[in-house]
């Protein structure tokens, strides 16, 4: 595709809302933020801009090397960085996570969950491959969801009527569309954790704790590289979904979509038969 027509496309379909340095200060000025996934793509770019104000960070991630040299390259005397070095496809790295930030006596203000893993496998594939279903489960929901459980009385000590303590989770458009198939794990695993937020949001936001769904489309990151048919095709850059999460934060919201995700569930409501049909004969012709 013309470099030119990509920027345009990109430009309307993935415009995400500006947030100014003096807003993010107000927002995360001596918070202490948690963020899993913090060490490349999506979670960096958070990182990178919330190391400008002050503030403490608790980075998670498996790659410690990547971890020092985050932590070398951006704390300063404003911006204290921690690291966690953990595995979130291991289901008891949660409440390892729990018990260090417990050492540190910190006190967390907001959890950014943000690490994940997506799969594209056929089911015919991952036959003899039962670790497909577990980490995507224990990366995209079960740790995330215990990571919250753990830290909720902490969310709640730390809120306030003016600054409401913050969940923001890093979701996906696919979550709320079609199921498409070759996806199932990150489907199920990525939808499971939306529907669990959503159903608590109410719970927490009477105790001031504001937790938010961002909904990405596809974010040019390392994590599409494996998919050979998204390396020409329009995508948001890292920083752009960073200011989209952190404006979550800033603007106590319960969501955030691109503008056009709303008709394209309804397409994929009116069109379901015609679209398990076109999957079905995509999938016979690529047998
Ligand atoms: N890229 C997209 O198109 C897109 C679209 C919608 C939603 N998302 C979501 O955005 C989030 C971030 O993805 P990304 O695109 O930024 O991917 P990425 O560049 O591959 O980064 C993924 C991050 O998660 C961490 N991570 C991966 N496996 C881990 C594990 N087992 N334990 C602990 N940390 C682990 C990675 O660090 P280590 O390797 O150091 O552990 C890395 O920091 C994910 O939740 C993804 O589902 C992405």
């Amino acid at each position: 595709m013309q470099k030119w027509i990509r920027t345009c496309i990109e430009r309307l379909f993935f415009y995400t809302p500006h947030i100014s340095q003096a807003k993010l200060t107000e927002t995360f000025e001596n918070k202490t933020i948690l963020i899993t996934g913090a060490t490349f793509g999506i979670g960096e770019a958070c990182v990178r801009k919330l190391a400008q104000i002050p503030c403490q960070l608790i980075l998670v991630a498996r790659t410690e090397e990547k971890l020092i040299s985050l932590k070398n390259e951006l704390e300063s005397p404003h911006c204290k960085i921690h690291y966690i070095v953990a595995d979130l496809y291991d289901i008891s790295s949660s409440e390892l996570i729990y018990q260090q930030v417990q050492q540190l006596q910190l006190k967390i203000d907001c959890l950014i969950h943000n690490a994940g893993k997506s799969i594209q496998r056929s089911i015919w594939k991952s036959i003899d491959r039962p670790q497909d279903i577990d980490r995507t489960i224990h990366i995209n929901y079960l740790n995330p969801a215990h990571l919250t459980r753990l830290f909720l009385n902490d969310l709640k000590t730390t809120s306030n009527q003016q600054h409401q303590s913050q969940i923001l989770v890093v979701s996906t458009i696919n979550a709320k569309l079609f199921a498409p198939p070759l996806w199932a794990n990150y489907q199920a695993s990525k939808s499971a954790f939306a529907e669990w937020i959503k159903a608590i949001q109410p719970e927490l936001k009477i105790h001031n704790i504001n937790a938010a769904l961002i909904y990405l489309p596809l974010v040019r990151t390392r994590m599409i590289l494996p998919t050979a048919q998204y390396a020409s095709m329009p995508a948001m850059l890292p920083t752009k979904a960073a200011d989209a999460i952190l404006a979550c934060a800033a603007h106590n919201k319960r969501q955030w979509q691109p503008w056009w995700l709303s008709i394209a569930q309804l397409c994929c409501i009116v069109f379901a038969t015609p679209i398990q049909f076109f999957y079905r004969n995509l999938l016979k012709r690529n047998m």
